[in-house]
């Protein structure tokens, strides 16, 4: 029996980003801008996600700056209909856009807890609802989810809600890669954690020190070592990757 290889495209792939404003967003945004790929940078800070449009690609012609809260059904459908007038729908997806508020578990206002998962959860799901039937009808696509170690161990720090929301995109990412997968479709996860981005900065710089003892490497990650991962899973030869989580912890956790 012959394997089946990835097709060729007849058309350049083009990729659309949420959250890629600031961050590991952009960084991702980055990356694939380097593999060759077009990317729409999605953020509910639009005038940010132009700067870093602009600040990525100066001439403007691989890039494209969508302003959306990606739990806003009605907006992110306004933005999707400017990407497919201006682009087409995207080859490839990542979800990158998330909150995180923390708090007590027993404390938490419900509205807070529906408003985290609108945007962690449903937000991904309404995404890849509206660009995955275009990917299945061209027989290829790439479909990555911003997890989190939060999401597998039920890390607190970021709020139960937040940790409940990047463990239900880890087996929202399982569900759709089988969904997918006979059509060429892949859906996989990464689980970050302790990633160097404004977040974890405004710690400063001791607690930054304390906390990188006690990762194995001896550090806290970057946000191009998150886009390496996602890269990798976004590429013509990792078609025989799906419904899998990637875990990019410098060791924090080993599975
Ligand atoms: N930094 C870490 O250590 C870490 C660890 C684990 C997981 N993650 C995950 O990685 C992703 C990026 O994290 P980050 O640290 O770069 O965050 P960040 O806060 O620096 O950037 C998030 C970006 O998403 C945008 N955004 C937030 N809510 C949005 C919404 N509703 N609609 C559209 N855009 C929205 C923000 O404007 C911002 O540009 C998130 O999914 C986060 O949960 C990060």
């Amino acid at each position: 029996m012959t394997a089946s290889p990835d097709t060729t495209p007849e058309t350049p792939r083009r990729a659309l980003v949420t959250g890629a404003a600031q961050g590991i967003g952009r960084a991702v945004a980055e990356a694939l801008l380097a593999t060759g790929l077009p990317v729409a940078l999605l953020d509910r800070d639009l005038d940010r996600a132009r700067a870093t449009a602009r600040e990525l690609d100066p001439d403007g012609e691989r890039t494209l700056a969508l302003g959306a809260d990606v739990g806003d059904a009605a907006a992110v459908a306004v933005a999707l209909a400017e990407l497919e007038a201006t682009w087409g729908l995207p080859d490839v997806l990542v979800n990158n856009a998330a909150r995180s508020l923390g708090g007590n578990v027993l404390e938490i206002p419900l509205d807070e807890w529906d408003d985290v998962l609108a945007t962690n959860l449903r937000g991904c799901l309404q995404l890849c609802q509206r660009c995955a039937p275009a990917m299945r009808a061209r027989g290829w696509g790439r479909i990555v989810n911003m997890a989190s170690l939060a999401g597998q161990q039920g890390g607190v720090a970021n709020g139960a809600h937040y940790a409940a929301s990047k463990a239900g995109m880890i087996v929202l990412t399982k569900i759709l890669a089988r969904e997918l997968a006979p059509d060429g479709v892949t859906v996989n996860a990464v689980a970050p954690a302790v990633i160097a981005t404004p977040v974890l900065d405004a710690l400063g710089p001791e607690r930054i020190a304390a906390l990188a003892r006690t990762i194995p490497v001896g550090r806290v990650g970057t946000s191009r070592e998150v886009a390496a991962a996602v890269v990798h899973l976004c590429g013509e030869d990792a078609g025989f990757t799906t419904g899998a989580t990637i875990d990019v912890n410098g060791g924090l956790s080993m599975r």
